[in-house]
């Protein structure tokens, strides 16, 4: 049975008599993200993405909560405003509690439930990272439980196997930095700005992905963990002994070979524990997730294995509260809420 058509399944059995509208808010990190979902479909999702930290080449977390702090309420209304929705009208908040900054995810954690106070309806908390599985479940049709999902963002570098929504196994996490940290970092090294998968991304067109032969990591007494601090070393020590005029005039190789090396290492895995797990259908979820090559380079794997990749809409792969509302959705849909006293937790685990 499919995914899709089990979500759908779920709301049959509900009595609810028409289809409910949820309010999904995001503030984990330093997107603010306010989106309306009704009936399993996203009709607004807003994100304001923080670019005060760019100057600082990476998150700044006190920043992100006042950059919450700042917009919110204007993220919010937009939501409502762009999928016609009256705050009358919503039965219920979904709002991300973790994982992420302490301090941003309380911003939205309290806004939404000054919300459910005020409007007297539930609110749900959900974990950021169900929020990015079903950024990738949300519209597919085809795909069948059990299934592997690698989450890979600026925080995350997991694999789960999902045995149904809600019932999932670790297979593969990082020992250290997280492959959109391993982007970031580079980036940093190569004198681009925050964030650095899309910078590195952009200045690859055209690069030689094999112009400089980097590592691709794996971690001792583990089958599949990863670990992507060394890289960042190692690209380090690569253009140290090159003069700036070289650098300069070969980014472009340079950038194309480092993005390589994360990406073969993330197939890597994903290869392997597809093969021997006997599971063909695999799921991408995450900011990385929006990486061109990644995407080309899993299309080549997928056709010669004979899998199925999917990936999330571009719109859906960095943080979003599309991901969440529609997390959320599927739970307030079948009775769960949160009490007012959900505390923000920063290392939530799926
Ligand atoms: O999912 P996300 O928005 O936030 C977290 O939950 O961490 O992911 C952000 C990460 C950043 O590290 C960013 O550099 C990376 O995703 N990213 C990309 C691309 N777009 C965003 N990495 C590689 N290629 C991209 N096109
Ligand atoms: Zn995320």
């Amino acid at each position: 049975m499919t995914i899709h058509l089990q979500l759908r399944m779920c709301q049959r059995n509900n009595t609810t008599k028409t289809p409910l509208i949820v309010l999904g808010i995001e503030s984990s990190c330093d997107e603010t993200s306010a989106s309306v979902v009704k009936d399993y479909k996203i009709l607004s999702n807003i994100i304001f993405s923080q670019e005060i930290h760019t100057q600082y080449g990476g998150v700044v977390p006190e920043l992100a909560s006042r950059e919450h702090q700042k917009n919110i309420a204007h993220v919010v209304r937009k939501s409502l405003k762009e999928s016609h929705t009256q705050l009358k009208n919503l039965d219920g908040i979904a709002v991300t509690y973790g994982a992420g900054l302490k301090g941003a995810l309380l911003v939205g954690l309290n806004f939404a439930k000054g919300m459910s106070i005020a409007l007297d309806i539930p609110f749900i908390g959900v974990n950021h990272l169900e929020g990015h599985l079903y950024s990738n479940i949300m519209d597919i049709q085809t795909i069948k439980f059990p299934f592997i999902s690698l989450i890979v963002s600026g925080g995350h570098t997991q694999i789960w196997k999902v045995n149904k929504i809600g019932e999932y196994d670790l297979l593969a996490n990082t020992v250290d930095d997280a492959a959109g940290e391993a982007f970031d970092k580079g980036a940093r090294i190569l004198g681009l700005p925050y964030p650095g998968g899309p910078e590195i991304q952009k200045i690859s067109t055209n690069g030689d992905p094999s112009y400089i032969y980097f590592p691709r990591p794996t971690v001792k007494k583990s089958k599949y963990n990863f670990s992507f601090s060394g890289l960042k070393t190692s690209l380090l020590y690569k253009i140290k002994d090159m003069d700036k005029k070289k650098i300069k005039q070969n980014i472009h190789h340079i950038a194309a070979s480092y993005q390589e090396a994360i990406v073969d290492t993330l197939l890597d895995r994903v290869e392997r524990i597809s093969h021997n797990e006997g599971i063909s259908h695999i799921s991408i979820a995450g900011g990385v997730a929006a990486n061109k090559r990644f995407r080309e380079k899993s299309e080549i794997l997928s056709s010669k294995n004979n899998m199925s990749i999917h990936f999330p809409n571009l719109n859906l792969c960095t943080d979003n509260a599309g991901m969440i509302a529609m997390a959320g959705y599927e739970k307030i849909n079948n009775g769960f809420y949160s009490k007012l006293s959900l505390e923000a937790n920063p290392n939530l685990s799926l």
